[in-house]
């Protein structure tokens, strides 16, 4: 049987540098997702984890319980990651280690940004072992932003019309995995569902 409750799917910025490019484009494609009724959304800024030195992963995580809490809920993710020496940023993956069961079985799909002309493709690329190892499912309709500059006017208005099909076609793929996956949670017996 179809489930047609809305879906929730939270989106992450992934780099707390100063003047980032890449929060325009999160900016952007949160605002995708608000306008789509099949999906409520919130969104999360690695810029406002601040992680005690010292501490780390899982056994911090309710120092963070809206992050928790949302991720607990959640049955999928977006993350909006630049490309830092062909990696991501420590700070993404800082945050991404203070959950793991919470993220079993649900969709992510990945916003590449870059300065050079791959857009993130490396980046990505890179996150695959580490999002399996989450337990996260991968779509594989990214959306890439290379030269993310030349993308944005000043007030953060995307410049490229050809984004708005392409935003479309991402998001219906990543409604497809996280509903799919939300009807396998809560109807195909396994030990990571109760
Ligand atoms: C430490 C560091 C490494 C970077 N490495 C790459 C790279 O490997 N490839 C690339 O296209 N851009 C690289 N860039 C440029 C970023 O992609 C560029 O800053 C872009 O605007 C997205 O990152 P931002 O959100 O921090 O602005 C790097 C930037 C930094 C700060």
């Amino acid at each position: 049987m179809a489930d047609n409750a809305k879906l929730f799917i939270p989106v992450l910025l992934g780099t707390p540098r100063k003047n980032r490019e890449s929060e325009k484009v999160a900016r952007w494609v949160f605002g995708k997702i608000e306008e789509r009724e099949d999906v409520e959304t919130q969104f999360f800024d690695v810029c406002d984890f601040e992680i005690p030195h010292g501490e780390y992963g899982q056994e911090i995580k309710d120092l963070f319980p809206e992050w928790r809490d949302a991720m607990t809920k959640a049955d999928g993710l977006v993350i909006v990651t630049p490309e830092y020496n062909h990696g991501y940023p420590g700070s993404l993956k800082a945050v991404l280690d203070l959950l793991l069961r919470e993220y079993v079985h649900k969709a992510v799909a990945f916003v590449g940004v870059s300065a050079g002309p791959w857009g993130g493709t490396r980046v990505i690329e890179a996150c695959v072992p580490m999002i399996r190892e989450l337990g996260l499912a991968m779509t594989f309709s990214d959306l890439n932003f290379p030269s993310v500059k030349s993308k944005f006017d000043d007030g953060g208005n995307l410049l490229d019309a050809a984004y708005e099909k392409r935003v479309q076609g991402f998001l219906d793929e990543l409604v497809w995995m996280a509903r799919t996956l939300k009807w396998g949670r809560e109807n195909v017996p396994s030990k990571f569902h109760s």
